[in-house]
């Protein structure tokens, strides 16, 4: 297969990550043989130092001609100190995901099992958990009007959804739910806020079409405790921008560490693979980031374009490193491998190298 992939490194260990994640679909390419062609662009913070934009008009159009884009992480703390300034990393990737339509982002949440011990929550909590959440990416709170007075004092986030938003990622979700354990579980603020109302009725009315998934619903409050007290009872979470995005992050303590999750972002042309972890800025140059989300979400990638067994080729590899305690400093404070180590290690491994027990 051919495919022409733009990468998007971005900010902080982005370039750190990605940099593995290539070297995998690369390993892919050779041993299954793939034609994949890369070409960078630039997006974030270092797009405004280097070209003036978050998301310059190149990169943009770079994206919109691709079969899918790779991106790092985005952000940048002097941003983060100046909450004056006009232009910002974020935008970038607002920007771009909203051009290219990616309405539906897609986080899996499996914990890995030698992983169990790894994370804070107990072991009878984390074993087992499988879940995938369903977050509609280009509308809500994230893309409505906002407002500022002259003096400052007064600002607000208009929060809106249309019937057509919610019921593309709904349809979606209801599907995916079909090929598990067929429950969907819609997160929300019915009891509170209008548009909440309207992702039930709309959802509920779609669920009509899937006579087989089970349908629940949860408020955000609730599901907040819910997805660390008793995380198994999930199977497809779906829900809005914003409480999609606070709850896959809440959902990464499950795993143990953020650095081993990845994301699909899909609209009805373009598709987005990325890490979900941000730009990591204290760990940018030191070899310490954890590339397993970057390389997992190649691997999503490739399952996108239906190609499954490399796909779990790359999955496999993880596993190995992770079986082989090739990992870095989030998942083994005593390690000694870095974030090339280990992606050479998962590159090595698809590519049937037989020297893995050097490690
Ligand atoms: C994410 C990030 C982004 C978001 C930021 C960088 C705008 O946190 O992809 O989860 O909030 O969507
Ligand atoms: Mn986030």
């Amino acid at each position: 297969m051919n495919l022409k992939i733009a990468v998007l490194s971005g900010d902080g260990v982005g370039p750190e990550v990605i940099l593995q994640a290539k070297k995998a679909l690369y390993a892919v390419g050779v041993v299954y043989e793939h034609d994949f062609i890369f070409e960078d662009a630039l997006v974030g913070a270092i797009a405004i130092d280097k070209a003036g934009s978050p998301l310059p008009e190149q990169t943009l159009n770079l994206c919109l001609n691709t079969d899918a884009v790779l991106l790092g992480a985005i952000g940048d703390p002097k941003y983060d100190t100046d909450s004056n300034a006009k232009v910002r990393p974020e935008q970038g990737l607002l920007r771009l995901r909203k051009e290219l339509g990616l309405y539906a982002n897609i986080r899996p949440l499996k914990p890995f099992k030698s992983l169990v011990d790894v994370s804070p929550l107990k072991r009878e909590i984390v074993e087992g958990v499988d879940f995938i959440i369903y977050r509609e990416l280009t509308a809500g709170l994230y893309f409505g009007e906002k407002k500022i007075n002259e003096s400052g004092t007064i600002a607000s986030d208009l929060c809106e959804y249309t019937e057509g938003e919610i019921s593309k990622i709904a349809h979606l979700a209801f599907k995916s739910a079909q090929n598990r354990r067929k429950k969907v579980t819609l997160v929300d603020m019915a009891n509170v806020l209008e548009t909440s109302r309207l992702w039930r009725n709309v959802v509920k009315k779609i669920g009509a079409d899937y006579p087989d998934v089970t349908l629940d619903f949860l408020y955000a409050d609730n599901a907040a405790k819910q997805i660390i007290s008793n995380p198994k009872q999930f199977d497809v979470i779906l829900t809005e921008n914003l409480f999609g995005d606070i709850l896959s992050d809440e959902a990464s303590v499950i795993t143990g560490s953020i650095g081993v999750l990845p994301s699909a972002s899909l609209g009805e042309k373009n598709a987005l693979f990325e890490p979900v972890h941000g730009s990591y800025p204290h760990a940018k140059g030191r070899n310490i980031a954890n590339p397993f989300a970057a390389i997992l979400s190649a691997a999503m990638l490739l399952e996108h374009f239906g190609l499954n067994e490399e796909a779990k080729k790359v999955y496999e590899g993880v596993e190995k490193a992770i079986e082989y305690n090739v990992v870095t400093i989030d998942l083994n404070p005593d390690s000694k491998f870095g974030t090339n180590e280990v992606g050479e290690f998962v590159s090595n491994f698809i590519l049937n190298k037989d020297d893995l027990m050097y490690f």
